[in-house]
């Protein structure tokens, strides 16, 4: 599984630093770093939304205080 978060100047500012540092922890703690990759991206194109993330090909958009939730949700619940 491949999550993918938009670092792109737009994002930033939303708080895409905060959201990777979390999911780097959050995989850290599930220990399924093998299994998720954690990637960046330069803008989604969607700059008017939340933080722009990508689990695979599905686009979500982000609040920093959103991303346990959309973790547990979103990767998590999918692993298998
Ligand atoms: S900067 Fe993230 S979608 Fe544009």
């Amino acid at each position: 599984m491949k999550v993918t978060v938009c670092i792109g100047s737009a994002c930033h500012v939303k708080g895409a630093a905060k959201i990777v540092d979390e999911l780097q922890y959050l995989i850290a703690q599930k220990n399924c770093g093998d299994k998720v990759e954690l990637a960046g991206a330069f803008c989604m194109g969607k700059c008017q939304t939340g933080v722009s993330v990508t689990v695979d090909d599905t686009y979500h958009s982000l609040k920093p205080e959103d991303t346990k939730t959309f973790f547990e949700e979103q990767v998590a619940k999918k692993l298998k």
